[in-house]
């Protein structure tokens, strides 16, 4: 009875609209994360390897500590309701910066430990056949490091999808605000959370299976 209701009553269209929502979500906050680790990473590495850019690496430290400190909600909601409070910005919009500027700080120490991982004789190698600082990073030591990364990387995809889920809290109707609209009009809890809790994890199935495809290829290309 409650999945025909599921049916007549259009309530599959929350599940529907709120995939569409959390996708689009997770797609944009992943691309803004992984733009801002990877600047934040080369920053702190430059810092570290010559000693240049020390303002700007204080400045990483502190974005660093402040967003692995705090809980990703209550930087959501300081950001819809305090930055954004007399301001009409769509929540989809407040989320993907609140979610891509959480998820920087935690790809860049991604990015950092996979540029550490290079032992530093590779380094030298880059210098010694004229490489600057750069080219060296970019030729060399880039591609090492992000093959390193990949696992980890690919962690940080699924967590971010899954922590999206808290967005509910200001009030943006996502994958789990959908089921738990159905599930407040419906009386009946288990069946559209339970939807909602396999929908999650078709599509980090899926994504595991991606990304360990895309890992056996960049090992095969070693050999
Ligand atoms: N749930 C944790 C928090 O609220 C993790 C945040 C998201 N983590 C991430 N890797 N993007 O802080």
């Amino acid at each position: 009875k409650f999945y025909q209701n599921f049916i007549k009553d259009d309530h599959w269209k929350y599940i529907a609209d709120g995939l569409k929502v959390t996708l689009q979500v997770t797609f944009f906050a992943v691309i803004i994360g992984i733009v801002l680790g990877f600047l934040v990473a080369i920053i702190r590495s430059t810092y570290d390897k010559t000693g240049k850019l020390k303002i700007l690496n204080v400045i990483c430290k502190v974005y660093l500590t402040v967003i692995r400190g705090t809980p990703v909600v209550v930087q959501l909601l300081i950001i819809y309701f305090g930055i954004f409070a007399s301001v009409d910005i769509s929540k989809v919009l407040v989320a993907i910066m609140a979610f891509g500027l959480n998820s920087g700080a935690y790809v860049a120490e991604i990015f950092r430990s996979g540029i550490m991982s290079i032992d530093n004789g590779q380094f030298e190698a880059g210098r010694s056949l004229g490489f600057n600082y750069v080219q060296t990073m970019i030729h060399i030591i880039m591609p090492q490091a992000f093959k390193n990364v990949l696992p980890a990387l690919g962690n940080e995809f699924i967590v971010l999808l899954k922590e999206t889920s808290v967005s509910g809290y200001i009030a943006l109707q996502d994958l789990t605000k959908g089921g738990d609209i159905i599930r407040s009009r419906t009386y009946d809890a288990m069946f559209p959370l339970v939807a909602v809790a396999l929908v999650y994890l078709v599509m980090v199935m899926i994504f595991t299976k991606l990304v360990n495809i895309l890992e056996r290829r960049l090992r095969n290309s070693d050999h």
